[in-house]
């Protein structure tokens, strides 16, 4: 390329910025989520989620959580992120939330931990625990969407906002439709308060604890 295009091009590219467009590279371009082909085989898709760097989160990660548990799990619990220990051990919920979500699970689904599948939004621990980033969700999603189309859980239970956000389109209230059906893409959803909010405020345990009673309803009728 001569000088004067080289300049020219240079010059084009100064004005698209000027005007907010963002450079991509195309390499990561091809791996964005509407084109994103990923493995059909939950190992390769754990190897490839393991090399993912994608978004900022994995700078700072010590481990990808990759999410664990039985792969032909009726019935898929998915959180926001991993925090300071599951980052640490590269398992979903294993602080104390996760005490109180294995607590649910066993004490009142009546389910092993191991009978179930959880995962998260990202699996990545954003920094200092803040809510990931609508970026760093939409671009990890096609891994959590990949591991639901690999398991087909009849029931995928969305803990707290941002698992809702994500996994649904309308913009939902939690408070409002926890513990209802939502149809959406083929999945059924039930909603319900996520275990930190819990921690935080166990009043809410009450209407937490309706909402699996409901799940299991549904959980024993499939
Ligand atoms: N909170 C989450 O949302 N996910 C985890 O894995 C742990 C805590």
């Amino acid at each position: 390329m001569d000088k004067m295009t080289k300049a020219q091009q240079i010059k084009q590219l100064l004005i698209l910025k000027s005007l907010g467009y963002k450079y991509y590279n195309p390499n990561l371009l091809s791996l964005t989520q509407d084109t994103m082909i990923l493995p059909q085989n939950m190992d390769n898709l754990k190897k490839q989620t393991l090399q993912c760097h994608l978004c900022q989160l994995s700078k700072t990660r010590t481990n990808v959580v990759f999410g664990e548990g039985n792969l032909s799990a009726k019935i898929m619990f998915v959180g926001e992120g991993p925090g300071e220990n599951e980052d640490k051990l590269a398992r979903p919920f294993v602080g104390k939330s996760g005490e109180l979500l294995t607590a649910m699970i066993e004490n009142v689904l009546g389910l092993k931990r191991e009978n179930i599948y959880i995962a998260n939004i990202v699996k990545c621990r954003p920094p200092n625990n803040r809510e990931p980033s609508q970026e760093e969700a939409t671009t990890c999603l096609p891994f959590l969407k990949k591991q639901i189309e690999i398991i087909k859980p009849k029931i995928i239970v969305t803990l707290g906002s941002v698992a809702l956000k994500y996994l649904t389109t309308n913009e939902l209230k939690i408070s409002k439709v926890r513990g209802s059906i939502i149809k959406q893409d083929n999945l059924t959803i039930i909603p319900t308060y996520h275990p930190s909010y819990l921690l935080r405020n166990p009043s809410a345990k009450k209407e937490a604890f309706e909402d699996l009673k409901s799940i299991k309803k549904m959980y024993d009728e499939i």
